[in-house]
This record gives C-alpha cells, structure tokens and sequence, in this order.
C-alpha cells in the first residue's frame, strides 16, 4: 500500500491525539466543557461555545462552510516585529517553525512557535464552572529579548444562533458592551428579556482593547489581517449595534528564557431578575467578579485542570481492558468511552456537520446513547431519561426532538416516528442493569410536561410497548409512521415539492399501511427485556400478556417479513415488499438484519445464519457494511429521501456505522466470534487510523456516521464525525458482546465472542459499589464459557452474582 501522509498519531499515555500538521483533510476537532457550559474547538483553535444549548444560548459566533472553511474562533494574535502569527496557525497562517494540538479528554492544548517564541495555550472548561478557561503561555526561547505585542479575539453571538444569522435589520442595531478592567463584558438583549450576559477577562493589566468588530479586523480586511494588529495599536472601540467582540491588547516584555503565563477567562453569568442592574443600565457584576476570582492565576487554574483530570480518570478506570492489542485497549478504554460522554451531552445537536441550530435532543438518539453513558455516571443518567420520558404522549407516541433549555417537545418536527417509544425501554433496562435502581420505574413522570398528567415510569414503559401494539399494519408488522430508524425511509411522504420536509411531510395520512421489520424487530428485542422486568417485579400477568405479543410478532415476521436468504426491510404503503430479491433495486437492507438477528428471529429454522451470511456477501466491503445494496440509482416517490442520495452515500447504501454494530451483536449472539470481529475491526477508528489518514477525512479518533458507500464516487471518506449513535452501539458491542462483560439485574454475565485468535485479556470493571477484576481464558472458543470462579470458588451459570467489594474473577471458555 502506498505510504499516506500522516497528520498525528496517538498518545495513549496522556490519552491524547497528537495533530502535527495544522492543515488537516478537515478540521479535527475537540469538545471542551462537561455539563452546562460547552466549547466545540478545532486543530487551529476554531469554534465556538455555547451555555446549554447551541441555538438558544450561543456565547460566540461561528460560520459554518466557510471559505476558508473552519473561519472564527478563539484566536491570539502575536505580533514579533512586523510578523504577526497566532499559536494556531490560523487565521494569519504565518508559517511556523512548529505546531502541535493536543487533543485530550475535555481539553485542548495547541501551541506554536515562531522566532525563538513559544505560545501554548491550554483550553479546558472546569468542573462545575460556566467558563472556558484560555491559559497562555508566551516563553522566549531566543537568546534575545523580546517585546510582543499581544491581542486576544472573540467574537460574540447574539444569543439565538439562528436569529444572529438572519435577523440582520435588528441585530445590527442591538449589540451592547461594557468595559470594566480588563474584561470585556457582552450583554446584549440584557436590557430587556435576558437575565444573562458573558464576559471575556484576562488577569492581568491590558494596554488597550477592542469592542467593534468593524474597527478591530477592517471593513475590507479578514481575520487573517486585522487592521488593528497590522497597525500593532489598539483603537479602544466601544461597540454600539454591528457586531460587538472582545480583544484585549496587552505590551509583553520577555528576557531570554523567561515565560510568563495569562489567564483569560470566556465566561456566563446569569442574574435574578431583581438583582440585573447595579445601575441604571450598568450591568450587575458581582457574580462575574466571584467566577473570575475563582480562575485569577496560573495556580488556580492548573487545580481546575487537575480536578478536570481527576475526573477523567475515575470515569475511565470503571471500565479498563488490557488485551495487549494497543489499537483495541485505546479505543475502549479512552476514546470511544470519550465519545460516549460527548454524544450524550450533545446528543445530535452541535458539531461541524450540525450547526447547533436545527436539532435539539433526538429522543431515539438520546435513549440509545444512554448505554453508552450510563457506566460513567448514573444519575445524570437517571435525570435524562425522565427528561426524555417527559416528552411521552398519553398514547405512547413521543416528541422526535426536545430542546435542551426548555427540555420541551419540539414542535417543529413533532412525533410519528413509530420506533420511537421503544427505545425508551431500551435506556431504562440498561440504566437499572448498571445501578440496581429499581425506584426509577416509580417516579411520576408527565406527558407532554404538563402538570397533572404524571404517571409512574414503569406506566411509560408499558404504554410504549402499546404503542407499537396498537399500531400495527395489514401483515401484524408495525407500522412505520412517519420512518423508523431511517429517518429518510418516508414511506408515507409521497413528495414531489423540493420545499417539503421528508420528515414532517405525510401527505396521504388515511391508512397508512407501510410496515417496518426494523421496528418488528426492535419490538422483540426490547419486548423481551420488558417481559424480563415485568417478571423481575412480579408482575407476571403484564409479562404474559407482552410475550404473548412477542411470539405473535415473531410469528409474523417469520410469515411474512422473510425472503428467502434475508428479512425484508418493510412493506411500502401499497402492501410491496422493501428489501426484497424481487426489488429492481436495494434487494436488502441492514437495519432489519440487524435487528431481526439480535431478536433471533427464526434461529431455529437457519434464517439468522443465513441473514449474517447475507450481510457478509451482499452488504460488505472493504470500509464496513452499507446501509443497502444495490443503491438506488434514481429518487422514488414512493419511499423519500433515502432515494434522494446519491449512490453510496447516506442512508442510500453509504456505511452508516451506526447499524454495523447490530449485525456484529447478531453475530456475537450467534457465536459466530471471527465474522463479528472482522466488522468490528473494520469500522474501529483506530484499526483503520493509518489508511484513512487522508482518504477518511475525518478524526481519526473517533467513529463518524457515514463512511462513503462501496458505490459512491470515493468510497471510504467519512463524514459527519462525532455525534453519531455509533458512538453507544461500538461501546456496547464491544464492552458487552465481544469482550462480554454485561451487566444483570443481579450481577454481571460474563459470556464473550471472541475471535479465535483472541489471548488471555483482563476487564476491571467498576460496577456499583463492587470491583471486579475479570480475567478471560479464551483458549481458541469463539464463545461459550466453561467455567467462572468468583475469588476462588466456582460459579454456576455466567452470571457473578453482584455482592459490595473487590473480587477477582477467572473465566475459562
Ligand atoms: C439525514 C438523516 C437524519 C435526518 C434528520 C436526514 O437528512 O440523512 O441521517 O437523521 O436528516 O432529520
Ligand atoms: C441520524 C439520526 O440522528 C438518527 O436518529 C437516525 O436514526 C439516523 N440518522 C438514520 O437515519
């Protein structure tokens, strides 16, 4: 193979990616921040940060697709002379003599150096603060001294990310800034509605600033070229209207050797509605001046780093493998458990491939992200699934979306999506499987957040295992709703208006008679953990009744949902089969073999092998499994936007990493370890790291959504990286299925499907308040454990029962 160029490596020891080249495929970015206040940051300091919310609460602005792509962000301007260069490369672009980002577990440190300068900047947001932490350190590596002049840079959003980019007649009459110090204080709309404003500090006396974006970077001048740091004189601009920023300006002397530090310090205040004002029209500050006096020096700041590192560890050491293959133990012990935490606070909202602004929290998205989550922190665990639950309709259905501030249903897409609710169940069970909290199921939940319409958790559940009951079509198949899993499987649409949403638009709503084997399979996966809860509380009547829907639900994909060497997809409106032999195009697709093997549909009767064996020839490639194959080659009305991709991408026969994982757990249920492996690998950021350096594009640190189809113009380049379902489904296959380590409401089962070339490997597992140290004998066994000791005494069945403590476990296959 032809050696690619690389661009970084990784750094298992700091749990770190190592960007060596600023002038990556794409911007490869980071997130900063853990629960309220958040960054998104890239290779070259871009992006923006945001208080809860991407759309609602924007602290700085940021333009998506630019040209030059990845334009605004934090940016220090260093002026050695007359050159101006920026720690980051950009925006200037002044060559450096070196570069380096340092991507880690919530923070970021890139520093450059130019001249016999360094500049290395360390961005994290602390534990529990409402702040973006910027520490700079400036040393003078030459034998000479140095006088810098240095000039900060943020840009403020005005708030609503959505309006700040469009609503210009208002915005550039609105802007507002006070000056106070040596912080910049950005308080737009305070006037009136807003009880919240941001600041931009720095600790230390500054020699000028700038406000006004007009007036700091020049009419006719780009970031690239401010006029002020041209000129290397501040103008000292107060902004009123246009588009207000913060710079500070500050004169840096520095002997040969010397190294000074500058803290600044992007911050979110909010006020009570009675306290705003310290004077009229001044702004009160006292909590600005307590969250500043909190991160005023270096010495401050590194301890907020050390707890933010603390942190890390602890949530990293409750699930840690030692395999001895590097490429396997980085990814499931730092950067997919990484991703995990990161999908489950954006859930799909805010990333370089989604602007922050068309999405809240996908109810589908955020239930599956749970399981991915859940190990790390169970409570805020626990907190979102009633958040979620909460946006529950009386009969089951649920909102698509819910934004983060209001944690309201969205309006704008509604429901319909008829896989929805069961994913519900699928959150809960595996939050009770890692707490052992069975009080959840009683909390009084609402529907649609209306007071007064509380019922208990457990009441939820059942009514969304209703939902699809109550729901189900011609063939007893669930109906599809407005799409399933596939958001852009529309088959109730029928659109021939460009200006129709695929997702919202049902144009023949009588009867819709499309049905999903997705969700049919869905159904019996989360079905049976139902029916495995009901028995665990006893309520043995409600598990009768929902198994007797189960078989029935089996019985009907066996009947009418096979074709012959795989299950079919669905059934259109008209009653034609999806995803069949007899299709002109896409014969099968992947969702319903995934789902329709981790049921085990029809094992008995061979179909379950001969779906994973149809995967394997049909759906396989070099980059991982696509969605469907063949893809389709021209849009058909009768199905929606899956038909609108071009071939290859997409939900049109592009790799959506996001549903290989359900076909390896089928395989893994199956036993069938080598094939399971062998997808897995596939899809593993960091087994492909090398060859997809420049040919995948995107982090090499992380899954992203799609990999470019096997009939797409340039199969293998990734796209949409970071907020991707994949992020939950890799851990949960990996962590339960492969390496087999799955919590039980009584303990952990222990039942791994290895390949046969796996060797003795080693789990701790944190696990309530119990830890395990889980040793594997695979001996060649692609499955089937032979015998578990607990301490030293045997164990019946795979199942350690769960008792407080440290305990060593040896298993042998
Ligand atoms: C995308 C889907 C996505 C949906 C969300 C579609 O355009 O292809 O992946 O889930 O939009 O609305
Ligand atoms: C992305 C969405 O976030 C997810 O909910 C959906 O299932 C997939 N796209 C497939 O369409």
């Amino acid at each position: 193979m032809e050696q690619q160029k690389r661009y970084g490596h990784f750094d298992d020891q700091h749990r770190e990616y190592v960007i060596t080249d600023p002038q990556t495929p794409w911007p490869w970015i980071n997130y900063l921040g853990n629960e309220d206040f958040f960054s998104l940051i890239s290779n070259t300091a871009g992006g923006y940060s945001f208080y809860k919310d991407a759309k609602f609460r924007r602290i700085t602005r940021y333009r998506y697709n630019n040209v030059p792509m990845d334009n605004g962000g934090r940016y220090f301007y260093i002026k050695d002379g007359d050159t101006v260069w920026n720690p980051g490369w950009k925006p200037c672009k002044t060559p450096l003599d070196f570069y380096e980002c340092r991507h880690g577990m919530s923070y970021t440190r890139v520093t450059g150096r130019k001249n016999g300068v360094e500049a290395s900047v360390l961005f994290f947001v602390p534990l529990k603060k409402w702040a973006e932490v910027q520490k700079l350190t400036l040393t003078n590596q030459s034998n000479e001294v140095k006088n810098l002049k240095l000039f900060s840079f943020e840009e403020w959003c005005l708030w609503n990310a959505a309006t700040d980019m469009e609503n210009f007649q208002r915005n550039f009459s609105t802007g507002e800034v006070e000056i106070e110090g040596s912080t910049i204080y950005h308080k737009t709309e305070y006037r009136e509605r807003r009880n919240h404003y941001a600041f931009y500090h720095v600790n230390t006396p500054i020699q000028g600033f700038d406000t006004d974006r007009e007036t700091f970077v020049g009419l006719y001048n780009e970031f690239a070229d401010p006029q002020v740091v041209i000129e290397g004189k501040p103008r000292n601009s107060h902004a009123h209207g246009w588009s207000p920023i913060a710079s500070h300006y500050i004169e840096v002397t520095l002997q040969p050797g010397e190294s000074k530090d500058f803290v600044f310090l992007l911050g979110y205040i909010e006020n009570e509605q009675d306290k705003k004002f310290s004077a009229p029209q001044v702004i009160n500050k006292d909590k600005a001046h307590a969250l500043i006096a909190e991160l005023d020096t270096t010495q401050k700041v590194d301890q907020a780093f050390a707890e933010l590192c603390q942190y890390w560890d602890a949530l990293l050491n409750i699930y840690n493998v030692r395999t001895g293959n590097d490429k396997l133990d980085r990814m499931v012990n730092i950067w997919n458990q990484y991703q995990c935490m990161v999908t489950f606070n954006f859930s799909r909202s805010a990333s370089f491939f989604e602007s922050g602004i068309g999405r809240g929290m996908g109810f589908r998205d955020s239930n599956q992200d749970l399981v991915g989550f859940v190990h790390q922190i169970p409570s805020r665990a626990r907190q979102r699934i009633i958040d979620i639950a909460s946006t529950q309709f009386p009969d089951g259905g649920c909102y698509h979306q819910y934004q983060p501030l209001t944690k309201r249903g969205n309006n704008d897409i509604g429901g319909g999506f008829n896989d929805d609710p069961c994913w519900l169940i699928f959150g809960t069970v595996a939050y009770i499987k890692e707490t052992g909290d069975f009080s959840i199921l009683d909390e009084m939940v609402p529907f649609d957040n209306q007071p007064g319409s509380e019922v208990t958790l457990f009441e939820h559940l059942k009514i969304s295992m209703d939902h699809v009951i109550n729901n189900l079509g011609p063939h007893m198949l669930p109906l599809i709703g407005r799409a399933d899993w596939n958001d852009c499987l529309n088959l109730n649409c029928f659109s021939w208006d460009p200006n129709e949403s695929f997702q919202t638009t049902e144009n023949v709503s009588e009867g819709t008679k499309a049905e999903s084997l997705m969700i049919a399979g869905l159904f019996v996966v989360t079905g049976k953990d139902y029916v495995a809860l009901c028995q665990k509380l006893g309520k043995t009547q409600e598990a009768e009744r929902m198994q007797k829907a189960i078989d029935a639900m089996i019985e009907a994909v066996k009947k009418h949902g096979w074709d012959g060497e795989w299950y079919l997809r669905a059934y259109d409106f008209y009653g034609n089969k999806i995803g069949s032999n007899e299709c002109e195009e896409a014969k099968i697709f992947i969702e319903s073999q995934g789902w329709c093997t981790m049921a085990e549909i029809g094992a008995q009767e061979g179909m379950v092998a001969k779906s994973l064996d149809s995967c394997k020839k049909y759906l396989e490639c070099e980059h991982g499994m696509v969605l469907n194959n063949p893809a389709f080659t021209k849009y058909i009305y009768e199905y929606g936007e899956i038909s609108s991709y071009p071939e290859g991408y997409k939900e049109n026969a592009g790799i959506f990493c996001h549903n290989n994982p359900w076909v390896i757990i089928g395989e893994c249920l199956a036993g069938r370890g080598n094939d399971a492996w062998s997808h897995y690998a596939k899809i593993l950021p960091s087994y492909v790291e090398e060859k997809y350096q420049t040919l995948h594009k995107v982090e090499p640190y992380v899954n992203c959504q799609m990999v470019a189809g096997k009939d797409a113009f340039k199969p293998g380049e990734g796209k949409n990286s970071w907020l991707t379902g994949t992020a939950a489904w890799m851990w949960y296959t990996v962590s339960e299925f492969i390496l087999g380590i799955k919590p039980d409401y009584d303990g952990i089962r222990i039942d791994p499907c290895l390949p046969q070339t796996a060797t003795d490997y080693t789990v701790q597992r944190k696990f309530r308040d119990a830890e395990y140290e889980i040793t594997i004998h695979p001996n060649g066994a692609q499955k089937g454990v032979k015998a578990i000791t607990l301490d030293g005494q045997p164990v019946d069945g795979t199942v350690i029962p769960y008792s407080a403590g440290k305990h060593v476990v040896e298993v042998t296959m």
